[in-house]
């Protein structure tokens, strides 16, 4: 999928959060994203997901060249964009097993009958080292952090999407987890080479497993200055305080 964010701000409740907001994905790319607590890139994937309470003031967002501005969160999920968010929810009353039917039958187009679906999911539970029995328990109810990250990309392997937003997938998951869970991604990545992923982290980690294209920094509402895996190691030793510079295409310490 092709997704470029065009000169994009964002307000939430009147504060600007992010500010002429510039970057292109292309099928197939694997991006980063960096930057400080509180600078803007959750409410970034929650833009590209289609949030309504995120108001776009200016700019635009489009997938293979069309504005998706006001297609809704259902739509963009059935265009096969997909957000693993930084704090999945959780929803009492209703099993695991119901929440990815549903939404499975809600983006395929070819549908399973129950026996498939559930020994698809059972397969790719067991894939992520996930016990099986959570399927049958209240969605993310009573589920460790890293659980929670699991079950999110369980759904996200099950529905098959085009473009991939990790938000802080690493934080919650232990080192071997985080080790399980890329595995499995950059399996789906190679058997699906058209699907792009934006990964936002604090931390290189991930970034070793799922290697990037670009790193991006974000500062003040848009992207401050990009690079490639280098930029990470760079905002890991001295933080954002941007004391390394760019010369040329270069980024210098
Ligand atoms: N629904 C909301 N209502 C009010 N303010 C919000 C809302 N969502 C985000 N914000 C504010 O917008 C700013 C950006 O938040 P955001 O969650 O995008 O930061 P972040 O870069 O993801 O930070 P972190 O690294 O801590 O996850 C913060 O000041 C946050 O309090
Ligand atoms: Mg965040």
């Amino acid at each position: 999928m092709n997704l470029e964010l065009e000169n994009l701000s964002v307000k939430i409740d009147d504060k600007e959060i992010l500010k002429n907001f510039n970057l292109k994905i292309k099928p197939g790319e694997i991006h980063a994203i960096m930057g400080p607590n509180g600078i803007g890139k959750s409410t970034l994937s929650k833009v590209i997901m289609g949030y309504p309470d995120y108001k776009i003031v200016a700019g635009d967002i489009k997938v293979d060249n069309k504005s998706i501005k006001d297609v809704t969160i259902t739509e963009r999920s059935r265009m096969g964009i997909f957000l693993v968010y930084q704090n999945p929810i959780s929803i009492e009353g209703v099993k695991s097993s119901e929440v990815l039917k549903s939404s499975y039958d809600s983006c395929s187009k070819t549908p399973k009958n129950l026996y498939e679906f559930i020994t698809n999911v059972e397969g790719i539970a067991h894939e992520l080292e996930m016990n099986k029995n959570m399927l049958h328990r209240d969605f993310n109810v009573g589920f460790s952090g890293g659980e929670r990250k699991k079950n999110e990309i369980l759904w996200l392997l099950l529905l098959k999407p085009k473009f991939i937003i990790l938000d802080e997938l690493d934080s919650g998951l232990d080192v071997d987890s985080l080790k399980t869970v890329t595995d499995a991604l950059n399996k789906y990545l190679k058997e699906n080479k058209e699907t792009s992923v934006l990964i936002i982290t604090h931390y290189t980690r991930i970034l070793d497993y799922i290697k990037p294209k670009y790193v991006h920094m974000v500062k003040e509402g848009h992207i401050s200055v990009s690079g490639d895996f280098s930029l990470a190691k760079l905002i890991e030793k001295y933080g954002y305080n941007q004391s390394f510079d760019i010369k040329g295409d270069k980024i210098c310490e």
